[in-house]
Protein backbone atom coordinates (compact mmCIF):
# COMPACT_ATOMS: atom_id res chain seq x y z
CA UNK A 1 0.00 0.00 0.00
CA UNK A 2 1.32 4.10 -0.59
CA UNK A 3 2.13 5.84 1.87
CA UNK A 4 -0.47 8.94 2.23
CA UNK A 5 1.58 11.75 2.98
CA UNK A 6 0.58 15.05 4.15
CA UNK A 7 2.85 18.68 4.01
CA UNK A 8 2.59 21.17 6.93
CA UNK A 9 4.35 24.30 6.03
CA UNK A 10 5.05 24.03 2.27
CA UNK A 11 6.42 27.83 1.19
CA UNK A 12 10.28 28.39 2.08
CA UNK A 13 11.82 24.70 2.37
CA UNK A 14 8.23 22.90 2.40
CA UNK A 15 8.49 22.89 -1.12
CA UNK A 16 11.25 20.45 -1.66
CA UNK A 17 9.35 18.05 0.82
CA UNK A 18 6.14 18.91 -1.51
CA UNK A 19 7.92 17.45 -4.17
CA UNK A 20 10.13 14.38 -2.24
CA UNK A 21 6.96 13.61 -1.19
CA UNK A 22 5.44 12.27 -4.14
CA UNK A 23 8.63 10.54 -4.86
CA UNK A 24 8.09 7.81 -2.33
CA UNK A 25 4.18 8.05 -1.73
CA UNK A 26 0.85 9.89 -2.27
CA UNK A 27 0.83 13.84 -1.42
CA UNK A 28 -2.95 13.50 -0.39
CA UNK A 29 -3.26 16.96 1.17
CA UNK A 30 -1.59 20.17 2.86
CA UNK A 31 -1.88 22.39 5.71
CA UNK A 32 -0.74 26.23 5.53
CA UNK A 33 -2.52 29.16 6.47
CA UNK A 34 -0.63 31.09 3.31
CA UNK A 35 -2.69 28.95 0.86
CA UNK A 36 -0.14 28.02 -2.70
CA UNK A 37 -1.61 28.44 -5.71
CA UNK A 38 -0.45 25.89 -8.09
CA UNK A 39 -0.86 22.79 -6.54
CA UNK A 40 -3.08 19.96 -7.52
CA UNK A 41 -4.10 18.46 -3.70
CA UNK A 42 -6.60 19.49 -1.10
CA UNK A 43 -5.30 22.44 0.78
CA UNK A 44 -6.41 23.40 4.26
CA UNK A 45 -5.00 26.16 6.45
CA UNK A 46 -4.18 24.55 9.27
CA UNK A 47 -2.89 20.84 9.93
CA UNK A 48 -5.91 20.29 12.59
CA UNK A 49 -8.25 20.76 10.20
CA UNK A 50 -6.61 18.50 7.69
CA UNK A 51 -6.09 15.77 10.09
CA UNK A 52 -9.89 16.04 10.45
CA UNK A 53 -10.70 15.68 7.01
CA UNK A 54 -7.86 12.89 5.73
CA UNK A 55 -6.58 9.91 6.37
CA UNK A 56 -2.82 10.43 6.39
CA UNK A 57 -0.28 7.53 7.57
CA UNK A 58 3.14 9.99 7.80
CA UNK A 59 3.03 13.90 7.79
CA UNK A 60 6.11 16.23 7.24
CA UNK A 61 6.09 19.25 9.66
CA UNK A 62 8.39 22.27 7.52
CA UNK A 63 6.81 25.17 9.91
CA UNK A 64 8.62 27.60 11.67
CA UNK A 65 10.46 26.27 14.96
CA UNK A 66 8.07 27.31 17.53
CA UNK A 67 5.41 25.71 15.87
CA UNK A 68 6.71 21.95 16.08
CA UNK A 69 5.90 20.93 19.05
CA UNK A 70 2.19 21.46 18.67
CA UNK A 71 2.27 20.22 15.06
CA UNK A 72 4.14 17.12 15.95
CA UNK A 73 1.54 16.14 18.55
CA UNK A 74 -1.14 16.84 16.43
CA UNK A 75 0.24 14.55 14.16
CA UNK A 76 0.64 11.62 16.19
CA UNK A 77 -2.07 11.61 18.22
CA UNK A 78 -4.14 11.41 15.14
CA UNK A 79 -1.93 8.23 14.13
CA UNK A 80 0.49 9.23 11.96
CA UNK A 81 4.19 9.32 12.22
CA UNK A 82 6.32 12.16 11.72
CA UNK A 83 9.23 13.74 9.44
CA UNK A 84 10.07 16.61 11.66
CA UNK A 85 12.45 19.79 10.63
CA UNK A 86 15.48 20.32 12.39
CA UNK A 87 15.37 21.70 14.96
CA UNK A 88 12.86 19.68 16.24
CA UNK A 89 12.13 21.74 19.48
CA UNK A 90 13.46 25.34 21.13
CA UNK A 91 14.14 23.97 24.45
CA UNK A 92 15.30 20.49 26.43
CA UNK A 93 11.56 20.92 28.18
CA UNK A 94 10.01 20.81 24.66
CA UNK A 95 12.17 17.60 23.78
CA UNK A 96 11.13 16.30 26.76
CA UNK A 97 7.38 16.99 26.27
CA UNK A 98 7.68 15.30 22.81
CA UNK A 99 9.55 12.46 23.79
CA UNK A 100 6.70 11.62 25.91
CA UNK A 101 4.08 11.47 23.22
CA UNK A 102 6.20 9.98 21.15
CA UNK A 103 6.21 7.48 24.40
CA UNK A 104 2.49 7.57 24.59
CA UNK A 105 1.89 7.26 21.01
CA UNK A 106 4.02 4.52 19.84
CA UNK A 107 4.26 6.55 16.84
CA UNK A 108 7.95 7.27 15.02
CA UNK A 109 9.19 10.58 14.56
CA UNK A 110 12.64 11.24 12.42
CA UNK A 111 13.91 14.39 12.29
CA UNK A 112 15.05 16.79 9.18
CA UNK A 113 18.70 16.39 10.01
CA UNK A 114 19.55 14.99 6.20
CA UNK A 115 23.39 14.93 6.89
CA UNK A 116 23.13 12.27 9.06
CA UNK A 117 21.54 10.12 6.37
CA UNK A 118 24.67 10.84 4.34
CA UNK A 119 27.23 8.05 3.79
CA UNK A 120 30.23 10.84 3.89
CA UNK A 121 29.52 11.32 7.05
CA UNK A 122 28.80 8.04 8.37
CA UNK A 123 31.71 6.37 6.55
CA UNK A 124 33.62 9.05 8.48
CA UNK A 125 32.03 7.80 12.00
CA UNK A 126 32.70 4.60 10.95
CA UNK A 127 36.43 5.06 10.25
CA UNK A 128 36.87 7.01 13.72
CA UNK A 129 35.30 4.69 15.26
CA UNK A 130 37.57 1.96 13.81
CA UNK A 131 40.01 3.94 15.59
CA UNK A 132 41.59 4.68 11.62
CA UNK A 133 42.42 8.15 12.37
CA UNK A 134 44.26 7.12 15.91
CA UNK A 135 42.96 9.54 18.97
CA UNK A 136 40.69 12.06 18.66
CA UNK A 137 42.24 15.92 19.83
CA UNK A 138 38.79 16.85 19.09
CA UNK A 139 36.21 18.12 16.43
CA UNK A 140 35.33 21.25 15.14
CA UNK A 141 33.19 22.91 12.70
CA UNK A 142 33.52 26.01 10.41
CA UNK A 143 30.43 27.74 8.97
CA UNK A 144 31.08 31.10 7.10
CA UNK A 145 27.59 32.38 5.20
CA UNK A 146 26.16 35.03 3.98
CA UNK A 147 22.38 35.88 4.85
CA UNK A 148 21.33 38.88 3.37
CA UNK A 149 18.35 41.20 4.60
CA UNK A 150 16.04 39.71 2.98
CA UNK A 151 16.36 36.10 4.51
CA UNK A 152 15.61 37.69 8.23
CA UNK A 153 12.81 39.81 7.15
CA UNK A 154 10.83 36.52 5.21
CA UNK A 155 9.10 35.08 8.51
CA UNK A 156 8.24 37.19 12.01
CA UNK A 157 10.22 34.58 13.76
CA UNK A 158 13.11 34.36 11.30
CA UNK A 159 16.20 35.67 14.18
CA UNK A 160 14.39 35.89 17.00
CA UNK A 161 15.36 34.04 20.41
CA UNK A 162 11.65 34.33 21.06
CA UNK A 163 8.15 35.41 19.66
CA UNK A 164 5.14 36.14 22.19
CA UNK A 165 6.76 34.95 24.80
CA UNK A 166 7.60 31.33 23.18
CA UNK A 167 10.81 30.42 22.75
CA UNK A 168 12.10 30.18 18.96
CA UNK A 169 16.49 30.18 19.47
CA UNK A 170 16.43 30.94 15.73
CA UNK A 171 20.80 31.47 15.71
CA UNK A 172 23.31 30.45 13.57
CA UNK A 173 24.31 27.71 15.53
CA UNK A 174 20.82 26.77 15.97
CA UNK A 175 19.05 27.02 12.78
CA UNK A 176 20.75 27.59 9.52
CA UNK A 177 24.50 25.52 10.25
CA UNK A 178 22.25 23.14 13.04
CA UNK A 179 23.64 20.22 10.71
CA UNK A 180 27.18 21.38 11.87
CA UNK A 181 26.69 20.63 15.38
CA UNK A 182 24.67 17.33 15.08
CA UNK A 183 27.07 16.08 12.42
CA UNK A 184 29.66 16.62 15.26
CA UNK A 185 27.77 15.17 17.89
CA UNK A 186 27.24 11.86 15.50
CA UNK A 187 30.78 11.77 14.19
CA UNK A 188 31.77 11.48 18.64
CA UNK A 189 28.85 9.40 18.79
CA UNK A 190 27.27 11.81 21.38
CA UNK A 191 23.83 11.94 19.89
CA UNK A 192 21.82 11.13 22.77
CA UNK A 193 20.11 13.86 25.84
CA UNK A 194 22.92 12.55 28.32
CA UNK A 195 25.79 12.34 26.16
CA UNK A 196 26.92 16.19 26.71
CA UNK A 197 28.92 17.33 29.62
CA UNK A 198 29.24 21.12 29.18
CA UNK A 199 28.34 23.43 26.74
CA UNK A 200 30.08 26.60 26.36
CA UNK A 201 28.75 29.58 24.40
CA UNK A 202 30.30 32.74 23.01
CA UNK A 203 27.64 34.36 21.08
CA UNK A 204 27.77 37.87 19.16
CA UNK A 205 25.89 39.41 15.94
CA UNK A 206 26.28 41.76 13.69
CA UNK A 207 22.90 42.20 11.75
CA UNK A 208 19.75 44.28 13.61
CA UNK A 209 18.18 40.76 15.11
CA UNK A 210 17.91 39.13 18.43
CA UNK A 211 19.96 35.91 18.39
CA UNK A 212 23.45 35.09 17.29
CA UNK A 213 24.96 35.88 13.88
CA UNK A 214 28.38 34.92 14.40
CA UNK A 215 29.24 32.88 17.23
CA UNK A 216 31.68 29.93 19.21
CA UNK A 217 30.45 26.95 20.79
CA UNK A 218 32.27 24.45 22.65
CA UNK A 219 30.99 21.53 23.89
CA UNK A 220 32.49 18.92 25.79
CA UNK A 221 30.69 15.12 25.52
CA UNK A 222 31.08 12.70 28.21
CA UNK A 223 33.69 10.54 26.09
CA UNK A 224 35.60 13.60 26.85
CA UNK A 225 35.68 14.83 23.03
CA UNK A 226 35.96 18.86 22.53
CA UNK A 227 33.37 19.88 19.85
CA UNK A 228 33.94 23.46 18.75
CA UNK A 229 31.52 25.17 16.34
CA UNK A 230 32.71 28.46 14.42
CA UNK A 231 29.99 29.64 12.54
CA UNK A 232 28.91 33.20 11.22
CA UNK A 233 25.94 34.06 8.49
CA UNK A 234 28.46 37.47 7.89
CA UNK A 235 30.87 36.42 5.83
CA UNK A 236 32.22 37.96 2.59
CA UNK A 237 31.14 34.90 0.61
CA UNK A 238 29.54 31.89 1.23
CA UNK A 239 32.01 29.01 1.53
CA UNK A 240 30.48 25.10 2.26
CA UNK A 241 30.38 23.94 5.89
CA UNK A 242 33.33 21.77 7.00
CA UNK A 243 33.30 19.36 10.01
CA UNK A 244 36.78 18.39 10.88
CA UNK A 245 38.31 15.91 12.90
CA UNK A 246 41.89 16.19 14.53
CA UNK A 247 42.93 13.03 15.24
CA UNK A 248 46.57 12.00 15.83
CA UNK A 249 47.26 9.76 12.79
CA UNK A 250 45.48 12.68 10.54
CA UNK A 251 42.79 15.10 10.02
CA UNK A 252 39.29 14.24 8.35
CA UNK A 253 36.93 17.05 6.50
CA UNK A 254 33.21 16.54 6.07
CA UNK A 255 31.46 18.39 3.49
CA UNK A 256 27.77 17.55 4.44
CA UNK A 257 26.23 19.88 2.21
CA UNK A 258 27.99 17.92 -0.95
CA UNK A 259 28.84 14.40 0.98
CA UNK A 260 32.32 15.00 0.59
CA UNK A 261 34.70 13.15 2.38
CA UNK A 262 38.60 14.29 2.46
CA UNK A 263 40.94 11.71 4.20
CA UNK A 264 44.37 11.58 4.68
CA UNK A 265 44.27 9.48 1.77
CA UNK A 266 42.35 11.28 -0.77
CA UNK A 267 38.92 12.46 -1.49
CA UNK A 268 35.65 10.94 -2.15
CA UNK A 269 32.28 12.19 -3.12
CA UNK A 270 29.54 9.55 -1.50
CA UNK A 271 25.76 9.34 -1.61
CA UNK A 272 23.11 10.35 0.54
CA UNK A 273 19.88 8.07 1.92
CA UNK A 274 16.69 10.04 1.72
CA UNK A 275 15.10 10.54 5.69
CA UNK A 276 11.45 10.68 4.24
CA UNK A 277 12.07 6.73 2.42
CA UNK A 278 13.93 5.37 5.15
CA UNK A 279 10.83 6.22 7.61
CA UNK A 280 8.82 4.87 5.10
CA UNK A 281 11.27 1.49 5.14
CA UNK A 282 11.06 1.49 8.84
CA UNK A 283 7.68 1.86 9.48
CA UNK A 284 7.26 -1.39 7.30
CA UNK A 285 9.52 -2.79 8.78
CA UNK A 286 11.18 -1.00 12.47
CA UNK A 287 14.11 -3.54 11.98
CA UNK A 288 15.23 -0.91 9.73
CA UNK A 289 16.84 1.71 11.61
CA UNK A 290 16.42 5.30 11.52
CA UNK A 291 19.22 7.94 10.41
CA UNK A 292 17.65 10.21 13.25
CA UNK A 293 15.36 9.23 15.01
CA UNK A 294 13.84 12.33 17.91
CA UNK A 295 15.76 10.75 20.61
CA UNK A 296 19.01 11.46 18.83
CA UNK A 297 18.97 14.35 18.88
CA UNK A 298 19.05 14.84 22.42
CA UNK A 299 22.51 15.93 22.45
CA UNK A 300 21.98 18.50 20.21
CA UNK A 301 18.96 19.95 22.15
CA UNK A 302 21.32 20.06 25.07
CA UNK A 303 23.19 23.02 22.73
CA UNK A 304 19.87 24.62 21.80
CA UNK A 305 19.31 25.19 25.42
CA UNK A 306 22.56 26.04 26.15
CA UNK A 307 22.06 28.95 23.76
CA UNK A 308 18.64 29.52 24.82
CA UNK A 309 19.50 30.20 28.40
CA UNK A 310 22.31 32.29 27.24
CA UNK A 311 23.01 35.98 27.72
CA UNK A 312 21.90 37.89 24.72
CA UNK A 313 24.65 38.47 21.65
CA UNK A 314 26.62 40.73 22.41
CA UNK A 315 26.75 43.50 19.00
CA UNK A 316 29.68 43.57 16.94
CA UNK A 317 31.09 46.98 17.34
CA UNK A 318 30.50 49.19 13.58
CA UNK A 319 34.41 49.60 13.53
CA UNK A 320 34.66 45.88 12.95
CA UNK A 321 31.65 45.69 10.14
CA UNK A 322 31.17 46.55 6.29
CA UNK A 323 27.91 47.09 5.02
CA UNK A 324 27.03 45.99 1.59
CA UNK A 325 24.09 45.97 -0.76
CA UNK A 326 20.51 47.75 -0.57
CA UNK A 327 17.01 46.34 0.56
CA UNK A 328 16.87 42.74 0.62
CA UNK A 329 20.62 42.61 -0.88
CA UNK A 330 21.93 44.02 2.62
CA UNK A 331 24.21 42.55 4.48
CA UNK A 332 26.82 42.92 7.14
CA UNK A 333 30.58 41.58 6.54
CA UNK A 334 32.58 41.14 9.70
CA UNK A 335 35.99 41.62 9.01
CA UNK A 336 38.33 38.92 9.32
CA UNK A 337 35.77 36.41 10.40
CA UNK A 338 36.96 34.16 8.29
CA UNK A 339 40.52 34.02 9.92
CA UNK A 340 39.18 34.19 12.96
CA UNK A 341 36.85 30.81 12.58
CA UNK A 342 39.56 28.76 11.29
CA UNK A 343 42.01 29.71 14.45
CA UNK A 344 39.07 29.26 16.73
CA UNK A 345 38.65 25.56 14.79
CA UNK A 346 42.45 24.62 14.75
CA UNK A 347 42.92 25.62 18.40
CA UNK A 348 39.41 24.35 19.39
CA UNK A 349 39.02 27.68 21.07
CA UNK A 350 36.42 30.08 22.03
CA UNK A 351 36.22 33.73 19.82
CA UNK A 352 36.87 35.18 23.51
CA UNK A 353 40.11 33.28 24.06
CA UNK A 354 40.85 34.22 21.29
CA UNK A 355 42.12 37.91 21.51
CA UNK A 356 39.09 38.72 18.61
CA UNK A 357 38.58 42.41 18.31
CA UNK A 358 34.89 42.33 18.98
CA UNK A 359 35.05 39.87 21.16
CA UNK A 360 37.36 41.34 23.93
N1 LIG B 1 16.82 20.46 6.67
C1 LIG B 1 17.25 21.60 6.16
O1 LIG B 1 18.35 21.68 5.59
C2 LIG B 1 16.42 22.84 6.29
C3 LIG B 1 16.64 23.93 5.45
C4 LIG B 1 15.83 25.07 5.61
C5 LIG B 1 14.86 25.10 6.61
N2 LIG B 1 14.69 24.01 7.42
C6 LIG B 1 13.69 24.01 8.49
O2 LIG B 1 12.39 23.98 7.92
C7 LIG B 1 11.46 24.69 8.76
C8 LIG B 1 10.79 25.80 7.95
O3 LIG B 1 11.79 26.73 7.58
P1 LIG B 1 11.55 27.81 6.42
O4 LIG B 1 12.81 28.57 6.35
O5 LIG B 1 10.99 27.17 5.22
O6 LIG B 1 10.41 28.71 7.12
P2 LIG B 1 9.44 29.81 6.46
O7 LIG B 1 8.95 30.66 7.57
O8 LIG B 1 10.14 30.44 5.30
O9 LIG B 1 8.25 28.89 5.88
C9 LIG B 1 7.42 28.21 6.80
C10 LIG B 1 6.14 27.76 6.12
O10 LIG B 1 5.26 27.23 7.12
C11 LIG B 1 3.98 27.86 7.01
N3 LIG B 1 3.35 27.84 8.33
C12 LIG B 1 3.53 28.70 9.37
N4 LIG B 1 2.80 28.30 10.44
C13 LIG B 1 2.14 27.16 10.06
C14 LIG B 1 1.24 26.29 10.71
N5 LIG B 1 0.88 26.49 11.98
N6 LIG B 1 0.76 25.23 10.01
C15 LIG B 1 1.13 25.00 8.73
N7 LIG B 1 1.99 25.80 8.05
C16 LIG B 1 2.50 26.86 8.72
C17 LIG B 1 4.27 29.24 6.44
O11 LIG B 1 3.12 29.83 5.83
C18 LIG B 1 5.36 28.88 5.42
O12 LIG B 1 4.80 28.37 4.25
C19 LIG B 1 12.29 25.22 9.94
O13 LIG B 1 12.24 24.30 10.98
C20 LIG B 1 13.68 25.27 9.35
O14 LIG B 1 14.71 25.22 10.30
C21 LIG B 1 15.43 22.89 7.26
Amino acid sequence: MTTRIAVAGVHGHGATHVRNASLYGDLVAIADPRPPDDIDVPVYPSLDELLAATEVDVVIISTPIQTHVPLAELAMRSGADVLLEKPPTASLAEFEYLSKVIEETGRVCQVGFQAQASAATLQLAQLMADGGLGEIRGISATGKWLRKAGYFDRAAWAGRRTLNGVSVVDGAVTNPLAHSTAAALLLDGSTGVDDILSVETDLYRANDIESDDTSTVRITTTRGTSILIAVTLCAAEHVDPAVIVHGSRGRAVLHYTTDTLELPDGVQTLGRADLLQNLIEHRADPAVPLYCSFAATGGFTRVVEAIRLADEPAVIPDANVVWEGEGAERHPIVRDVEQWIDRASDELALFKELGVPWAV
